[in-house]
């Protein structure tokens, strides 16, 4: 079978990443590549080693699917503009990698009877070459047409992707899950590591005495539970020494003494019925 077209409009980490696995495995024909800028999409096209750098939307050539991965706050404004453009054709798939947004953003291209969807990899595509290496085997959270999915579900899967259904009204908070797991797990620990520097030790001996004990947690987390895992003050009842340290945050950092104390509710709680 003819492989399909695919047009990417947003080639930054993301999408010029997904770009290349769909070159490299064969999956789709990737074709044109819009970016704000000339110098940024032919740089996306040099790293898939396919495509054409264009800056504007009625430069991109017809294709069957058209894959969004510009930044989430521009979707809807360029959603508005494909539906303008004469580029759509009846049958053609949008599609997004967005976990905070639903497929659903993309609801006026169905009056041009596009078939829309969100593919959401689990995963942080800080750095392209490391991602195309690793991506095999990342969770990908799907959701949108029916139509749609029959052909990204096995693309993605000719990745390696591991693909789980999304409730579509249950979307944000599934995408919340994902930051406070992780995006807040950087936050956390610079939390630590400031109250170490107010304590008088420096961030690089700082970070490297919190490291061993980070590591043991994340591995006890996923080897029992996040009770199992919970070790310290408030595992113990020592609750005269959470008082103390949060009086010491009270006179030093609002901020820092809100986050303890809000945290320490959820890990009594945590603690006590887990
Ligand atoms: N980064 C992650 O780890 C990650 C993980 C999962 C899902 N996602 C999702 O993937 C999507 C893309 O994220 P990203 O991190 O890859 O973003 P990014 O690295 O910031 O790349 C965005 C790209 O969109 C282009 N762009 C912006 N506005 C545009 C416009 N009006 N017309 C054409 N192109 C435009 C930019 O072009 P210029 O380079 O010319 O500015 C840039 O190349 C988002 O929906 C995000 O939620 C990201």
């Amino acid at each position: 079978m003819q492989k399909k077209i695919l047009n990417i409009i947003g080639a930054g980490r993301v999408g010029k990443t997904l770009g290349r696995l769909w070159h490299e495995a064969g999956v789709f024909n990737v074709c044109g590549i819009l970016n704000n800028s000339l110098n940024s999409a032919s740089e996306a096209a040099d790293f898939i080693g396919a495509g054409r750098a264009v800056t504007s939307m009625k430069d991109l050539p017809p294709a069957d699917i058209f894959q969004i991965t510009m930044p989430d706050d521009d979707i809807e404004n360029i959603t508005h503009a494909l539906l303008q453009s004469e580029i759509l054709r009846e049958g053609n798939i949008v599609f997004h990698c967005s976990g905070a947004l639903p497929s659903a953003v993309f609801g006026v291209l169905q009056e041009k009877n596009v078939f829309v969807a969100s593919i959401h990899p689990v995963k942080s595509f800080a750095d392209s070459m490391q991602t195309i290496e690793s991506f095999s085997g990342t969770w990908c959270g799907v959701e949108g047409d029916k139509s749609a999915l029959e052909i990204l579900r096995p693309a993605f899967e000719k990745l390696g992707a591991k693909l789980f259904s999304i409730n579509i009204e249950n979307k944000t908070l599934y995408h919340t899950g994902s930051v406070f797991a992780c995006n807040y797990i950087p936050a956390l620990i610079e939390a630590g590591l400031s109250c170490f520097e107010k304590a008088g030790i420096n961030r690089n001996q700082a970070s490297e005495i919190l490291k061993p004990i980070i590591e043991e947690t994340v591995e006890n987390i996923f080897k029992s539970s996040p009770k199992d895992a919970l070790t310290g003050p408030i595992s113990r009842g020592d609750m005269k020494v959470v008082k103390r340290q949060q009086e010491a945050l009270d006179q030093w950092d609002r901020d820092y003494a809100e986050l303890y104390k809000i945290l320490g509710k959820r890990t009594v709680a945590l603690a006590d019925n887990g």
